[in-house]
């Protein structure tokens, strides 16, 4: 079975094919972190507007890619949310418009579930159950994942998502948009004396986050230096703020792992992107024994490959999910 899946739901186009036998035959994507840098965000209006002229060019793409003809694809999944909805109903109505010029069934995918199963597209994917933690733009959760489907939800942020901390508080430092990887390399050349910065709930009894304090904090240290703050001193708050929600991140997933017993962890979204978290965690993972799973990089990020993935493996499951009844929907909460 190939499924075809459409990732539109904010600022990334993607488009890809996965074939249930074959595996990930293609994969096409078109960032507009370009053109809303100007802005500092994503604006939505332009978003959509961008997604309606990327999306047919991406399709031809990837068919060409694969090597198959359009007819070949047997179902579409689409991005249903959360996400922006202007942008997902352009991904949606994509889906729609080529499942009834195909006369092939579709299917909408939640967003989340995308990130969560896209460490399973590595070469070595970790077998379950697992337990993962999401850490996107969007969210921030820490899951127990036993099967396709079978999520149980440990813990969540109560304010910001870690993504969006990231992102917050490289505006602070006059970063620019999308901050998080920009705040993690300035971040590398800090001293790490010289900000404390707090870790919100790190000892609260629960898997729940709170990010907005941190932010708050970063705020209150830059407001001390002059407005032309020097490199080394705008250094020195990254690494605070780094090693900070870094911590936080990793407390958690260990006690998660402690508690369920699993051995097994896997981090997904934009920011499982993170150098410094992805050593912090690997250290707790060889200390504490258990194995920890991370997307392929270009899939950590919003990508078509993972809406294909998650669309297939529930068609997998129950194949009488994907419809011809062409009435889309998108769930932008
Ligand atoms: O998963 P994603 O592409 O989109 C959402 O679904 O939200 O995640 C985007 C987020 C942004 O906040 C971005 O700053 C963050 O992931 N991010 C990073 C890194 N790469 C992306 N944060 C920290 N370090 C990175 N290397
Ligand atoms: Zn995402």
């Amino acid at each position: 079975m190939i499924v075809l899946g459409v990732e539109s739901s904010c600022d990334e186009t993607g488009l890809a094919l996965y074939d249930t036998e074959r595996g990930l035959l293609a994969h096409a994507l078109h960032s507009q972190i370009a053109m809303h840098q100007e802005y500092g965000g994503v604006v939505p209006e332009l978003a959509s507007r961008d997604h309606i002229r990327r999306t047919l060019p991406l399709l031809h793409q990837v068919i060409s890619e694969a090597q198959i003809q359009k007819q070949d694809i047997d179902a579409i999944a689409y991005t249903q949310g959360p996400g922006l909805a202007g942008a997902l109903l352009v991904g949606a109505s994509f889906a729609c418009g080529l499942g009834m010029a195909l006369d092939k069934p579709i299917l909408g995918v939640h967003h989340l579930e995308g990130h969560l199963l896209s460490p399973l597209l590595a070469s070595q994917p970790p077998e379950f159950p697992f337990i993962a933690l999401l850490v996107s733009g969007g969210h921030t959760q820490l899951m127990r994942v036993d099967g396709v489907g079978q999520y149980q939800l440990l813990g969540e942020t109560l304010d910001d998502a870690a993504g969006e901390a990231f992102d917050k508080s490289a505006k602070l430092l006059g970063l620019s948009y999308p901050g998080g990887p920009a705040i993690s390399k300035l971040a590398e050349s800090g001293d790490p004396a010289i900000h404390q910065f707090p870790r919100p709930m790190l000892h609260s009894k629960d898997f729940n986050f709170s990010f907005s304090g941190l932010k708050t904090a970063v705020l209150t240290a830059v407001k001390k230096y002059p407005p032309d703050m020097s490199e080394s001193d705008k250094a020195n708050v990254a690494r605070g703020f780094v090693d900070a929600i870094v911590d936080v991140l990793v407390a958690k997933c260990v006690t998660a792992m402690k508690q369920s017993g699993l051995k097994r962890l896997v981090i997904a979204g934009g920011v499982g992107a993170n150098r410094q978290l992805r050593l912090a965690l690997n250290a707790a993972a060889a200390k504490k024994r258990f194995q920890v799973f991370y997307p392929e990089l270009e899939f950590c990020t919003d990508n078509g490959a993972m809406i294909a993935f998650a669309g297939a493996m529930r068609l997998k499951k129950n194949p009488t999910l994907a419809t011809r009844d062409f009435a889309f929907n998108v769930r932008p909460r």
